[in-house]
């Protein structure tokens, strides 16, 4: 019962059997909460933006979310058997068409175009997961590059251009651990057919530079934000570290951490950016570094934002307590969560279909195309934002049938108001339907 064509940003797209993108995540693509004036995530991207100026960085806000395949996975080098391309992990309008699972899908059409050295894009992205206070089908990326073009730079002297850009660079006094060596011949590749070491260390210092300010400046915000609301505030000093990582389009690659409330904190991906996008771009010449973080976790923590959730709501206590930040970035507040309302938690247990019943009905929840963000979603179509998460508490497999069973608690609990118990058996009644017709389970 998928509609045969659907709406975005007004363009029309045909679906086919790809289709699965749940009208609640369609809706989404109207709110642009980015662009949004006092947003928390406007706001958000306003204090990122500061640290990379124009006219070096061009920044593009408004770039459509429905890309083609080639775009999200193909211009990138993901292999054609990545499990990102799995429509249990993004939302497919149809086999060539998604909902961008990030803000890197526009990589290559803004190296082609050559607007300007660098640029920063913030965006919506789609992605299917679990439910929980930290996850939500749709969040936000800002993503930023910078590139030198050898055909362009004085003598042709890269290394010599990029160390002069570093040196314009504002400093910083926070001590950043990086304790590998730049490139690793296994885990972190120089891309040496197209690199020499000296540029890619000279981009790596510029990339790492960049976006150590960037997070130096979230740090402060917090922390004035927080002394605000407490004169007495003390943190601890803050730490820093890189560490290797690895994207299919980036080499050598780093994520940058923040010590953070006791744990080591993932706050972006990064990376040289592969000679093979510059020259698909059609432009062989240029060489660069690119980065992309999260918005939604950093205005949670810029914020101290306790829900996800609380990004979609329209509840003037939300809204109201951001008034003004966006025109004066200098009187950003922490966030005073109002009454949190009593949690009720549910439980569903039910079989999956056994393999061999299945036989070829497509929906069957079998042991083998059974996926839990499946159960996410059905979870959330119905229930929408008044469920909190989603855990699995117990699976068992039959030792004589060999079917696998699955108990799932379900915490409904609304951010704006206390849910009634009838209510509340009520949508787990509907959530309980439409897990048997969707996935074909059997209740327990
Ligand atoms: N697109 C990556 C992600 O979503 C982040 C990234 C961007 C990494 C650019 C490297 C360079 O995880």
């Amino acid at each position: 019962s998928s509609p045969a064509t659907i709406h975005v940003n007004g363009k029309t797209y045909k679906t086919d059997s790809w289709f699965n993108v749940p009208a609640n995540v369609l809706a989404a693509t109207t709110r642009k909460l980015h662009l949004q004036k006092d947003h928390p995530i406007s706001i958000t991207r306003q204090i990122l933006e500061s640290k990379f100026p124009g006219p070096t960085y061009k920044y593009h806000n408004d770039f459509d979310p429905v890309v083609s395949t080639v775009e999200n996975f193909d211009s990138l080098g993901f292999p054609p058997d990545h499990p990102g391309r799995n429509r249990s992990d993004t939302y497919y309008i149809n086999k060539d068409t998604l909902l961008r699972t990030h803000t890197s899908a526009h990589e290559a059409a803004l190296f082609r175009a050559r607007e300007s050295p660098g640029y920063l894009i913030s965006a919506d992205v789609y992605r299917r997961d679990e439910v929980d206070r930290s996850h939500y089908p749709v969040f936000h990326q800002m993503e930023g590059a910078r590139v030198w073009d050898r055909a362009s730079v004085p003598n042709g002297d890269i290394v010599a251009a990029i160390y002069e850009d570093l040196a314009r660079l504002p400093t910083h006094d926070i001590v950043v651990e990086d304790p590998n060596p730049p490139h690793h011949p296994e885990r972190n590749p120089l891309q040496a057919k197209h690199h020499t070491a000296a540029e890619a260390e000279a981009v790596a210092a510029h990339l790492k530079q960049s976006l150590e300010l960037m997070v130096v400046e979230i740090f402060s915000r917090a922390k004035a934000a927080a002394v605000k609301q407490d004169p007495n505030f003390v943190d601890e000093p803050l730490r820093v570290r890189w560490v290797e990582a690895y994207f299919p389009f980036t080499s050598p690659s780093w994520e940058l951490e923040v010590y953070y409330a006791g744990d080591w904190l993932e706050v972006l991906g990064s990376g040289v950016t592969t000679q093979e996008i510059h020259i698909n771009s059609g432009v062989p010449s240029q060489i660069g570094w690119a980065f992309g973080i999260g918005l939604d976790r950093i205005a949670m923590l810029l914020f101290q934002i306790p829900d996800i959730r609380l990004f979609w709501s329209q509840d003037e206590r939300f809204l109201s307590q951001f008034a003004g930040v966006s025109d004066n970035l200098g009187t950003l507040k922490r966030f005073i969560p109002f009454s949190k309302y009593p949690a009720c938690y549910k439980d569903v247990s039910f079989w999956l279909r056994s393999t061999s019943a299945a036989g070829g009905n497509s929906k069957a929840a079998n042991a083998h195309d059974f996926h839990e963000n499946d159960v996410m979603e059905v979870i959330r179509n119905v229930a929408g934002d008044t469920v909190e998460d989603v855990k699995l508490v117990d699976d068992f497999t039959h030792p004589k049938t060999g079917r696998k069973s699955m108990c799932y608690r379900i915490n409904y609990r609304s951010l704006e108001r206390t849910l009634t118990n009838a209510e509340t058996n009520t949508l787990h009644d509907q959530v309980t339907q439409a897990l048997v017709g969707k996935l074909g389970v059997e209740i327990r």
